[in-house]
């Protein structure tokens, strides 16, 4: 076993008894699919708080472009996603857990199409699938071509709408979860910007706030994904799993001057090339599935051609393909280079490697149950073993969904309708703005983003190293001493806090795994470890000492073993897609 120190950062808020309390029966954070999804499958007559940090719409679910992945082609089954799940997640994933995501991917598919969401299809009204990285078949359902994640979100938030019994609460900032007795019993939460700080009160509180790309200088992600969920959990004392596992998308826009834009993986699975700047295709030597091997060995090798031309990016060539198909399957990022001054189907297009998707997060179950009674976490957030050292691209956005609705069938028989209608208007009204800290100026927050930020991009990103590493401990902690033991009172304060606290618990875990494993890559130690095929880097309390440790993920998560969404009939996917 190899352990070190690891402390857990204290809450934001030192007596969450002393806050006005509005009741509820369950509390959702987090409005992208995992948490819509489970909203909007809870049974009726339940009240429910659903909080999230933007507008209601905004999350990384609204961003995904390639596609959600499922076994509904003719020539698919759930084993053969399974084979390439399992491949891909290196030696981590929990077979039992692929297995619970796999089979009940069509059904779920089948829930969401039902609600109103349309999956591109051909003539014939089956699903047009694309391919993405180490998918042995064509299994991605896509809509609008490569705005998948805007069409999910779009028609589970017009669901969401509808429903009395949910009370969204739209620029809500989730602080800290309430812990009381070992179980959770809600949030800390601000409502509105500017409001005071309340707490809600639940049977059961859901965290479904991942994405943690703002931890790095370029991300993917958007300006909200700040690991408010995973930094919450930690500091609640909920075992948290694999979090050194970040995967980098190898091809993000990298136009000096301009802000990042993911450009899909379903551009190679369309036949898009990678080239160097001598126009050599690297990675045909690389692996056989060239431009579509698993994804952190593209961002890896994509990061040493980088390094070999002594530039900051690679190329993504399409110029050999139908420049109309490309323009109609890619029409988001075809208008958005073409903002850019760039056309996908006829000009070269910089990408480089950058932060993408939180591999690990909160050890949780596939219904979402997690060490602490009373807490679920869905979606990137969580832990569930499902994507091991590296996760299969699509997979995410169904995990959200088949997990959300698993979890919302569990809780839906375990919380009973309990809590009286809340007066919205005193819940989010206003005081008058506080510049709070004092000390420290959002120009000062920024300048100690600025150094986390560079600090997790030189030494925690897609080649690591020991040194690298305790250098990054030792900044993180300097920016975390930085913002100082008092009371933090401004949105840009706690987001810094979160990102810090994540920071700490990614690196710690790095710091231990010596191995190379999915897309923790290690210099120092460039091969796995059989030894640590299977195990996990759980934060959990083990023999009375709450640290880090190597084990099953069914160490920290209650079962693995639990009826999933009643089945569904998949022939809805033909008749309502498109
Ligand atoms: C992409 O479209 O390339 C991203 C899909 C994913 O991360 O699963």
């Amino acid at each position: 076993m190899n352990q070190c120190a690891a402390a857990r950062p204290a809450p934001l808020v030192a007596d969450p008894d002393r806050l006005a309390a509005l009741p509820y029966d369950v509390v959702v954070v987090g409005a992208g699919v995992a948490g819509l999804a489970f909203t909007l499958r809870l049974p009726p007559g339940l009240r429910v708080a659903l909080l999230t940090k933007g507008a209601l719409g905004e999350s990384n679910t609204r961003y995904a472009q390639g596609g959600l992945a499922a076994a509904v082609g003719r020539d698919d089954n759930p084993e053969l996603h399974l084979e390439d799940t399992l491949l891909a997640g290196a030696g981590l994933c929990d077979p039992e857990a692929v297995r619970a995501l796999v089979e009940d991917a069509p059904a779920a598919v089948a829930w969401l199409v039902a609600l109103g969401t349309s999956f591109d299809a051909g003539p014939d009204g089956r699903p047009l699938l694309g391919r993405e990285a180490a998918h042995n078949r064509h299994r991605v359902l896509h809509a609008g071509g490569d705005a998948t994640g805007a069409e999910i979100e779009r028609a589970l938030v017009a669901r969401v709408r509808e429903d009395a019994s949910v009370d969204v609460y739209a620029g809500a900032f989730a602080l800290d979860l309430v812990v009381r007795d070992g179980r959770c019993a809600g949030v800390v939460a601000q409502l509105a910007p500017d409001a005071t700080l309340v707490r809600l009160e639940a049977s059961e509180t859901v965290v479904a706030a991942g994405g943690a790309g703002q931890l790095w200088a370029t991300t993917s992600n958007p300006a909200g994904a700040t690991a408010d969920g995973l930094a919450m959990a930690l500091r609640a004392g909920a075992a948290i799993g694999d979090p050194e596992f970040v995967q980098f998308h190898p091809t993000v826009l990298a136009l000096p001057g301009t802000a990042p834009f993911l450009v899909t993986e379903a551009i190679r699975g369309e036949g898009a090339f990678l080239r160097g700047s001598t126009g050599d295709r690297f990675m045909e030597t690389v692996h056989s599935l060239a431009e579509l091997a698993p994804r952190d060995v593209v961002a890896r090798e994509i990061q040493r051609q980088m390094e070999r031309d002594g530039l900051g990016w690679v190329t993504l060539d399409l110029r050999h393909l139908d420049p109309a198909a490309v323009r109609e399957r890619f029409p988001t990022i075809s208008a958005e280079l073409a903002s850019r001054g760039l056309d996908l189907a006829t000009d070269l297009i910089p990408v480089a490697p950058a932060a993408h998707y939180a591999v690990g997060g909160v050890v949780a179950a596939v219904d979402g149950q997690t060490s602490v009674p009373g807490l679920t976490a869905l979606g990137e957030v969580a832990c569930t073993g499902v994507h091991g050292a590296n996760r299969l691209a699509s997979n995410s956005l169904l995990e959200g969904l088949v997990f959300g609705l698993a979890a919302a069938e569990r809780i839906g028989d375990e919380v009973t309708a309990a809590a009286p209608a809340v007066d919205r208007g005193d819940a989010t009204r206003r005081t008058v703005a506080s510049d709070g800290l004092g000390s420290r100026s959002p120009a000062g927050t920024a300048i100690l983003r600025q150094r986390l930020q560079g600090t997790m991009s030189r030494h925690v990103a897609v080649v690591r190293d020991g040194p690298g590493l305790d250098a990054a401990a030792t900044d993180i902690a300097a920016v975390t001493e930085a913002l100082g033991d008092g009371p933090l009172d401004r949105r840009d304060l706690w987001e810094l806090r979160n990102t810090a606290d994540a920071a700490g618990a990614i690196i710690a875990a790095a710091r231990n795994r010596h191995e190379s494993r999915g897309a923790h890559f290690r210099a120092d130690f460039p091969e796995p470890d059989p030894a640590l095929a299977g195990r996990h880097s759980l934060l959990i309390d083990r023999d009375g000492r709450d640290g880090w440790h190597f084990g099953a993920l069914a160490e920290a998560a209650p079962s693995f073993d639990l009826p999933l969404v009643e089945t569904n009939d998949p022939s809805a996917i033909e008749t309502a897609a498109g």
